[in-house]
């Protein structure tokens, strides 16, 4: 069992967090987006040491943190110059506040579903409105995002365009040449371009991500980039993550105004994190491919017609189970009342996403293969 993945059951099911306490006992949840991990040695050590110094305060390291996610970032394609970094409450908050910051309200957003589900009513909640234009190719081995669509949804008014890179669901990186023609297109019709990069820091080995900010001098000029460490070392509740502003002259999205509400544990774990546990960060993801490849056997046995692509980043896997048509439009509804197994919902993630379901596989190997197994068996009773 590959570690750090390797958490017995029972240690989980104590978890108060929602993947542990959104179902009753009998089901294994492999839904939201949280990892069946115990915190990187040096996250534990930090956050003890705050506890028993009662150092539960406000955060207020705003440079000190600023300068970490800098450098860690810098990894990703260009040098980032610290002041660029706003640090933020979670990245919600920074997709959110940056579209509000910088679009007249009422804007369109264009947005690429199937894509996480809470983008649509993000851009609502920031007085915007959304422009979808579907990924191509969502089912197939090399999703894309549709350059003529999203120049067409520009030239008729929408404003920005909202990036999930690495993209969630179908764990695919945008290619830089993509990115770069998308910079350009906003450049050419004054729009504004949001990449929620939140996955970054979880490419599978040997694969490299490249920000949107990093692929060109127009990308900067028209971009800001979205992160955080919260998926990679499994951080979530404790609320921090951070914007790269890459045109602060332009873009009023500001430290003063968006880091107060930055949590005080979380830049604590966050440092911890991004500077004293990459070799962590490595086995984490030495541990996600162990788990593609045990789910490529599981996938032939159990659910033989169905369809995936191996993510690029991340630890959800989309499935396409329209090869199982009795199992409906929403898959994993079925598999929930039936096999006791919860994924996401396929239609949550638009339209697109009808006989799809999400797996989270950030999970044991002894829980992966039950869930096969389970869900193998509502499929072939449909
Ligand atoms: C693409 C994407 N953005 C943002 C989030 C949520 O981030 P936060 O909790 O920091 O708002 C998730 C969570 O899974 C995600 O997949």
């Amino acid at each position: 069992m590959p570690f750090p993945l390797d958490v017995p059951e029972s240690e989980l099911r104590k978890r108060r967090s929602e993947k542990w306490q959104a179902h009753p006992e009998d089901v294994l949840p492999l839904f939201v987006a949280e990892t069946d991990v115990l915190l990187a040695p040096a996250i534990q050590e930090r956050l003890t040491a705050a506890v028993s110094d009662g150092d539960t305060g406000y955060f207020t390291e705003v440079e000190r943190f600023a300068g970490v996610a800098a450098h860690f970032y810098s990894r990703f394609g260009w040098e980032v110059p610290e002041e660029l970094v706003v640090p933020v409450n979670d990245v919600g908050v920074g997709v959110r506040e940056s579209l509000a910051r910088v679009l007249p309200a009422g804007a369109g957003v264009v947005y690429s579903p199937p894509v996480y589900m809470p983008f649509g009513p993000w851009i609502r909640r920031a007085g915007l409105s959304p422009v979808s234009v579907p990924l191509i190719k969502y089912d197939d081995d090399d999703p894309h995002l549709d350059l003529i669509g999203i120049e067409a949804a520009l030239a008729e008014g929408a404003r920005a365009v909202l990036l999930c890179h690495p993209h969630n669901p179908t764990g695919v990186l945008h290619s830089t040449t993509e990115l770069a023609a998308v910079a350009e297109l906003a450049k050419k019709y004054d729009a504004v371009v949001v990449s929620d990069e939140i996955w970054a820091p979880l490419t599978m080995p040997g694969v490299e991500f490249t920000s949107f900010l990093a692929v060109s001098e127009t990308a900067r000029e028209v971009g800001l980039a979205v992160s955080s460490a919260s998926k990679a070392f499994n951080l979530a509740g404790l609320k921090c993550a951070f914007v790269i502003n890459g045109n602060p002259e332009r873009f009023k999205v500001r430290r003063s105004a968006l880091s107060g509400a930055t949590g005080h544990f979380g830049a604590l774990a966050g440092e911890a994190a991004l500077v004293d546990s990459l070799d962590w960060l490595d086995q984490m993801r030495a541990a996600l491919a162990s788990n593609l490849d045990l789910m490529e056997k599981l996938m032939a046995e159990h659910l033989p017609r169905a369809r995936w692509r191996r993510p690029d980043s991340g630890f959800v896997a989309w499935l396409d189970l329209r090869g199982y048509p009795g199992l409906g439009d929403d898959p994993a509804a079925l598999f929930l009342s039936e096999g006791r197994v919860a994924l996401s919902s396929g239609p949550a993630f638009g339209t697109e996403g009808k006989g799809f379901a999400r797996l989270n596989f950030a999970c044991s190997e002894e829980i992966l293969t039950e869930t096969f197994e389970r869900i193998g068996r509502v499929a072939a009773a449909h």
